[in-house]
């Protein structure tokens, strides 16, 4: 069976693009593939994070994957810091790693533009993540379209590592959907939905109320030439729009556009979508918020499963770079 492997910040509530990037193929893929989905809450550490909050929010974010369709039977779910290993990986990609590669990151560098003092874990979160995926000899890494050239540097890193020290590591693929991959901002459809950007109206939550998704998209900037046709570089609101409508019913944005002449239909029907799509997870959510002793034990048996894989793989990269193992 192949390996899965994906990880999401606990950084904020889920929302439309985490789940029509990442975690929709996580929920497939986890009846496929040996999957292991990690919450990465030494990620969440880059920026200011208040202690209690990120307690809470991993433990949510848990939660929240959960009702979202990933069964803890089926796949791994754990979180980051609960396995040692990934800090202690990422120390040796570090000594492999050069600071150009780095700075070349362009999350890097949106993230750190005009900040007075950046932290030093934001420069190097892409090698954590590097880690994160070479510890599981993972073959497949479903993500959305901003992770990619992350993955690209998960590569490159694996593929020198193994060529100076020997073979060690899988190199492993991204698998960015189709469709979905690049969800935007309904009120600045010019920028991706993200939890950290504050936008209320124009971030789809995973589990808004029904009136709030209508509310939201009813209100989706557009243009005004009153055309309905795909073309994301001259209408990008509409085009995200049929994007979201195409992705929700599994069919292609132009053939979406062509059975609509009027804004507003579409819009009604992109809400109707998304509020289907979105109410199972919802209802699962209410159920689980009820036990919530249930997922702290989910982590605990992930953080075993993932650990066992992780040791070993740590230990074959220590051995094959010239520590000593302990006697
Ligand atoms: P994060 O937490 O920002 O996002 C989690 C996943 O959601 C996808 N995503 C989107 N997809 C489509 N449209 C959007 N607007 C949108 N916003 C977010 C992301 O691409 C991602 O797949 N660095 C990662 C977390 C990470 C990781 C890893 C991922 C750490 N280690 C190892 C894979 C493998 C991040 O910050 O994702």
């Amino acid at each position: 069976m192949p390996r899965v492997f994906s990880g999401i910040q606990p950084s904020g509530e889920l929302h439309l693009g985490n789940y029509l990037g990442a975690i929709r193929s996580w929920v497939r893929s986890q009846h496929e593939a040996d999957a292991f989905y990690c919450i990465v809450d030494l990620h969440a550490l880059t920026v200011e994070t208040d202690p209690a909050e990120l307690r809470a929010r991993t433990r949510q974010t848990a939660l929240e994957l959960v009702a979202a369709g990933l069964d803890p039977d089926a796949c791994t779910l754990f979180v980051q810091s609960h396995v040692p290993e990934h800090p202690r990986l990422t120390w040796l990609l570090e000594c492999t790693a050069s600071m150009g590669e780095l700075r070349r990151m362009t999350q890097f560098k949106d993230k750190s533009a005009g900040a007075e003092s950046v932290r030093v874990g934001l420069f190097t979160y892409p090698v954590l993540m590097a880690a994160d995926i070479l510890l599981y000899d993972t073959d497949r890494v479903p993500v959305g379209d901003d992770q990619r050239q992350h993955l690209e540097l998960a590569r490159e890193l694996a593929s020198r590592f193994n060529a100076r020290y020997g073979t060690t590591f899988v190199v492993p693929e991204a698998a960015v959907p189709p469709v979905g991959a690049r969800v935007m901002d309904l009120q600045h459809p010019e920028r991706k939905m993200s939890k950290s950007v504050s936008s209320p109206l124009g971030t789809v939550l995973l589990f808004d109320e029904p009136a709030d998704i209508e509310r939201k998209v009813k209100k989706a900037v557009t243009d005004t030439d009153g055309e309905v046709r795909y073309d994301p570089e001259a209408k990008p609101g509409l085009a995200n729009l049929l994007e979201l409508l195409a992705v929700a019913t599994d069919r292609a944005p132009a053939a979406v556009a062509a059975e609509y002449h009027r804004y507003g239909d579409l819009k009604r029907d992109v809400a109707t979508a998304l509020c289907d799509l979105l109410a199972p997870a919802r209802a699962r959510r209410n159920e689980l918020a009820g036990d919530p002793g249930a997922i702290d034990a989910v982590l605990a048996d992930g953080a075993a499963k993932a650990q066992a894989i992780a040791a070993d793989v740590y230990h074959r990269a220590a051995s094959a770079i010239g520590l000593l193992a302990p006697a």
